[in-house]
């Protein structure tokens, strides 16, 4: 009877170990398919032409660029020592609020034809239950500003702000306060909706959860990763009765949510482990939600800044090496147009229309922002070329704007913002972005 009993014991050993080897191959076979690039060919036209009608858009978020922003739960963050870069404040110092007819000309003079901007929840609900007619009233002042330029708006109901008293009653964290959220889009679509086509529900809903409950880093700041399951639902519900909302008021408006979205691989193209552990980031932080939301979808919004490399041999220098030397290599952001063929490649599988609703780069980086747009621009033609469906190209940012916890030190924008005198000029750096926007077409400087 023992014997017999050993005897199980081994043939279960053995078993469990056969399939473990069948699953991590089979995983390996799966994520080396995944992350295996598709590369394209160079077009022997030397001017590449866009769809018509293709949008070319510049970004901004409310809490970015508007100043006294006073009941967002941002605002308190901000006033906290220690939460912002150099101790940056948002207070008077954009003031895209006050200035925005200025910024629209602007806009038109870099011939765009889109702008994606954010309502402040904050101000149009300042209290549970109180809405404020002024600021919709704002709001649809800005909508007829574009109009009157011939700019399309995208408008983003949500975007990493909330207001106090939500974050108060606990904010994302509990199911029942998805209600809260409803109840302000349907004011603002009630509202709004005759003049906005396009509607993004959230602004990445997953680098909200990871900066504001793992890395805490943004409001409201906690370590918390047994609060990430209820996150994850919590905000994919808020997406679909928001997408509901929109609909039941407009049965012809298109409806996404934007995601980020940097292309991430493998360090070595050959390390089995790397490869499984790129494709289950991947997957885990971009397309499980999109999988999810997909039948609430109209189309998508890709965020692409940067390369990310998994690189595991850096683990065992941790302990030996200079942490900041660690810090820069494990980051590893590298700026990298083709990668964004790449991740527009992953979307093809939704058969979804696809805005890129953010893609920019800061002055700080070595590289021209002429040649960053144009070179992107050229990897988002082959991504057309080959079959993705994407519809629209939104710079991140039409304005230098405060970074969240960075402050002002990334400046992002295409109009650079005199922090002092709020004195706007067109940076020379973003000439070649008018040209391509003006002409639907990029010069293909590869040839
Ligand atoms: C994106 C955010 C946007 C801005 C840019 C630089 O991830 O959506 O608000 O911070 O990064």
């Amino acid at each position: 009877m023992k014997s017999l009993n050993k005897n199980v014991l081994v043939i279960i050993i053995v078993i469990t170990m056969l399939f473990c080897c069948l699953m991590s191959s089979f995983c390996s076979v799966l994520s080396f398919k995944y992350n295996n690039p598709h590369g394209h060919e160079i077009s022997d036209e030397e001017i590449l032409i866009f769809p018509e009608n293709f949008l070319w858009g510049a970004a901004t978020a409310s809490y970015q660029v508007e100043g006294g922003n006073v009941n967002s739960s941002w605002w308190r963050f901000e006033q906290e020592e220690g939460r912002i870069k150099n101790g940056d404040r948002t207070d008077g110092i954009i003031n895209h609020y006050g200035r925005y007819e200025e910024d629209f000309d602007l806009a038109s003079k870099l011939s765009l034809n889109s702008y994606r901007f954010s309502i402040e929840w904050s101000r149009i609900e300042p209290q549970k239950g109180e809405f404020d007619e002024k600021e919709i009233e704002h709001y649809r002042d800005v909508l007829q500003a574009l109009k009157d330029r011939d700019i399309k708006p995208m408008v983003t109901l949500w975007h990493h702000s909330v207001p106090a008293w939500f974050e108060d009653l606990g904010g994302w964290e509990r199911g029942e306060n998805v209600d809260y959220y409803t109840e302000y889009v349907n004011y603002v679509v009630a509202n709004l909706s005759e003049e906005v086509e396009l509607w993004l529900t959230m602004n990445e809903p997953m680098a909200y959860i990871t900066c504001g409950y793992v890395s805490a880093k943004w409001p409201p700041a906690k370590q918390d990763l047994t609060q990430v399951p209820g996150l994850f639902s919590n905000l994919t519900l808020a997406h679909k009765e928001a997408y509901s909302i929109i609909h039941e008021k407009d049965a012809n408006a298109q409806v996404g949510i934007a995601e980020h979205s940097s292309y991430i691989v493998p360090y070595h193209e050959k390390n089995i482990l790397e490869n499984i552990i790129a494709s289950t980031i991947d997957y885990a932080w971009v397309h499980y939600l999109i999988d999810i939301v997909k039948d609430e979808l109209d189309f998508i919004g890709v965020h692409y800044y940067y390369k990310q490399s998994i690189n595991l041999s850096l683990a065992k220098d941790v302990l030996t090496k200079d942490p900041e030397e660690i810090e820069n290599q494990s980051l590893d952001r590298a700026y990298y147009p083709e990668g964004l063929y790449e991740v527009l490649l992953k979307y093809k599988r939704y058969e979804k229309p696809i805005y890129i609703t953010e893609i920019g780069v800061p002055d700080y980086h070595e590289i021209d922002r002429n040649q960053f747009i144009r070179e992107h621009v050229r990897e988002m033609y082959y991504a057309i070329q080959d079959g993705v469906d994407v519809r629209g190209f939104y710079y991140w940012s039409l304005l230098d704007c405060f970074e969240w916890s960075e402050g002002y030190d990334a400046e992002f924008g295409l109009i650079d913002v005199n922090l002092e005198t709020q004195e706007r000029t067109i940076k020379d750096e973003s000439w070649e972005y008018a040209l391509i926007a003006g002409c639907n077409c990029v010069y293909n400087d590869e040839l």
